[in-house]
Formats: structure tokens, sequence, C-alpha cells
């Protein structure tokens, strides 16, 4: 790249690479004719896209109203009616929230966008690192949150999740370890949850959300929870709640759901964002600037789908197939010498590799180049993850079992 040029752009993006998926994608395409001729056909196992089909009925939904002409013009950046109505229809039946679709709900083009419009929305971009404003995030977590702060002029603060702290940390006790540290408890803009959780696949109960809106109204913050993998879920007991069913909620709070895992529709792009109509208006005004709102069609099939006994069936379909093609491949993991758990909810598994290896990168890195797996090094959710990679358990049944074969014989195994 011409220094001339890079040197006008803002230091975060100078200093930023691409979103480290499409990084690890296009190292893959790379490698592509190397890996066939070796009968090693690429099997991506790095983003969190499921290769099922979306359900026959949205499809059907979005032709029948391709046909209308008026659904081809702009639509409002906040969603139509329609889309609102269905939204709010869905939270009632589904977590028991009301919801007022005229103040209280907006659609998204996905919530990745919605995420990063709100951050842009919430701080005060600045230069200076003890200047920043601060959102606290899950580390391990989803590899977007670092970046979309950095590039808004904030910085995020890791809050680290593991077993000793059954991946539900006393937020009281973050925030005295935060300030402990020097760190300055004013500058705290925001606390971003996610559950359940990519990349650890572990989810809370209303409790533990209870605690987290308590600690935000305590502290005057907002809670941003993103609930982008509720509906994937594997055991009754541990079906995930929305953050809006708790007393005080809608004083601090937004939550940010998604079409794309659950209805398989990751190229859809459409998901919506709910909770405190001041919060709502804020990020309103930041999307309203920038883009102009979710395509009709699109909006007017995903509310029939939201609303339709065909929805809730694809859902349910869906996590007995994904709980059984999990639970095979943990199976599989094991038999190599792995110790991995069924994850209670996603469908991603957190693998720690094998000591020979010395890091996540060299592990992910040798996995392409000599088998064709691709997954994605720890460091890409939390800067000490290590020892640990991703893998989304998106394939066919076939290809997972295929994985397991090639792991076997090309040596990854403990
Ligand atoms: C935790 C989490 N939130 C949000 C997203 C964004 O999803 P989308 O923009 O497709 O709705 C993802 C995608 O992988 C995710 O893992």
């Amino acid at each position: 790249m011409e220094e001339n040029i890079k040197k006008l752009f803002n230091n975060e993006i100078q200093n930023m690479k691409n979103y480290i998926m499409f990084e690890i994608k296009a190292r893959q395409v790379e490698l592509t004719p190397e890996l066939k001729a070796k009968n090693r056909t690429p099997i991506p196992l790095s983003m969190g896209a499921p290769v099922d089909p979306v359900p026959d009925f949205v499809i059907k939904k979005a032709i029948e109203y391709m046909d209308i002409d008026n659904l081809h013009t702009y639509t409002t950046p906040k969603g139509e009616v329609k889309f609102l109505e269905a939204v709010a229809k869905r939270m009632k039946e589904r977590f028991n929230v009301e919801l007022d679709p005229k103040t209280e709900i907006f659609s998204l083009i996905g919530s990745k966008e919605g995420l990063a419009n709100l951050v842009k929305a919430l701080v005060n971009p600045k230069q200076k690192e003890e200047e920043k404003d601060v959102i606290l995030i899950p580390s391990p977590g989803y590899a977007s949150y670092t970046q979309m702060i950095k590039l808004a002029g904030a910085k995020a603060y890791g809050i680290e999740l593991n077993e000793e702290n059954n991946f539900t940390p006393n937020m009281e006790k973050i925030l005295e370890e935060y300030i402990k540290e020097g760190n300055d408890p004013n500058k705290i803009k925001a606390l971003l949850i996610n559950y359940p959780n990519n990349p650890l696949g572990c989810t809370c109960d209303l409790n533990y959300l209870q605690h987290c809106v308590d600690f935000c109204k305590k502290h005057g913050i907002i809670l941003i929870s993103d609930n982008a993998y509720c509906e994937m879920y594997y055991d009754e007991s541990y079906k995930p709640h929305s953050a809006l069913e708790c007393k005080g909620a809608m004083d601090c709070c937004i939550e940010f759901y998604s079409f794309s895992k659950s209805y398989a529709m990751t190229g859809w792009r459409l998901g919506w964002a709910c909770g405190n109509k001041d919060i709502i208006t804020m990020l309103s005004r930041s999307k309203s600037t920038v883009d102009t709102g979710v395509f009709k069609v699109i909006q007017y099939a995903g509310a029939d789908l939201l609303e339709s006994p065909e929805g809730q069936k694809y859902i349910d379909e869906q996590n007995i197939k994904f709980k059984n093609k999990i639970q095979k491949f943990v199976d599989g993991l094991n038999s190599l010498g792995y110790n991995v758990k069924m994850p209670k909810a996603t469908f991603y598994l957190w693998l720690k590799i094998p000591e020979r290896y010395s890091d996540c990168k060299a592990f992910a890195g040798d996995m392409l180049e000599k088998s064709g797996i691709v997954i994605v090094p720890g460091t890409g959710f939390a800067k000490n993850a290590t020892r640990y990679v991703r893998l989304s358990v998106v394939a066919s049944n076939e290809d997972l079992t295929e994985v397991i074969r090639r792991m076997k014989e090309d040596g990854f195994h403990f």
C-alpha cells in the first residue's frame, strides 16, 4: 500500500487488518488448488455460517413479495410496521417481553452493523489511550467487538469468562479489579454481554442477567446484550433468556437479535435491536445517516417467518440436527485424545491444542496447510487464548467425518 494514501486515514484503520474471518477465507482460497491436488479440499470450520438450506417458507414468501411493486422502494431505517410488529409479537411469545414496535424496536442489516453503529454513537472518539472511553466485553468474545470499539476511537476491557467463575463473573469484583489496575471507572460507557457465547458455547441463567442489569443501573451505564444465538440450544434447562425479562432492564438495556444463525440466513442480512427507547433513538440517529434500512421484501418475508409455525419448526429441527452432529464430532475429537465437551448452546467448540504446538496460530496454520481444515486461532477472540482454537461445527456430517479422518491420518491427535 502507498504510504501517501495510507497516512491520510485514521490511526486505527491504518493499523487494522481485515476482519479475521475474511483473512482466513482469503488464505483458504489461495491454498485451494494445492490442497485439492493432495486430496485435501478445504473444509471450512471457521465462520459461524451454517451450510444448511434456509427455511423453504421464507424463500416462497420472498418470491411472492418480489412481485409487489411498492416493496422495491426505500424503507425507513427503523423498519416496516409489519416487521416491527412481528418482532414485538415474537418477543412477547418467546420471552414474555412487551415492546412498543413504534419506539422500542429497530430493524438491522444483520446484528453486526447494529452493534457497530451503537458503539460509534455511544463513545467519544479519542486518540490517546488514557482518554479513551471503555466498553466492557466478554473475553473470549466475538472477534468483531474489539475491532468495532477500536474503530470508534474507544477501547475494550475484556472480562475473563472461565470455568472458575462459571462463565458468569461477579461484575462488582470485575470493577474493583479494573480500578485496582489504575483504570478510570468514569470512562466506562457500557457492559456488553453475549449469552450464549461465541466462542465458548456457554450460557447464563436469568439471575445472572439480572445481576448485569443491576450492575449497569447502579453505575449509570448501558447494558448491551448480544442475543444472536438465543435459539441455538440443546437442553431445555439451558434455554436462553432475554435480558429484557429482568426487572429494570427497560431503563438501561438494548438487545440485539439476528436471523443469521437460527434460520441459517447469514446472507440475507436481517436482525433487530430492541429495548430502552432512548438508546433506540440514539441508534436511529447513527443508522439513519449511514444506511437506509433493510430491503422491504426481506423484512416482509422475515416478519412472516417470525410469526409462522414453520419458523419455530425449523428452529426445533435444526437444534436436533445440530445436537446430534456436534455430539458425534465431539466424540470423534475426544477419540483423538482431545478433551472437549458438548456446548450448552451455539455450534462452536473451543478446543485446547496439543502441547507440542508453539501456539494456536501454528496449530491452525498446520491444520489448514496439511489437512485443509479451516479453523480460527483462539487469539482472534482473546489475546491470552494462545492455547485454544475455535471450530464452527457447521459443515455436513460427511465433511465432519472426513475432518476426523484427516486429523487422525495427518497426525493432529493429542
Ligand atoms: C456473537 C455474535 N454477534 C453478532 C454476530 C453478527 O451476526 P449477523 O451480523 O449475521 O447478525 C455474530 C456473527 O458471527 C456473532 O457471533
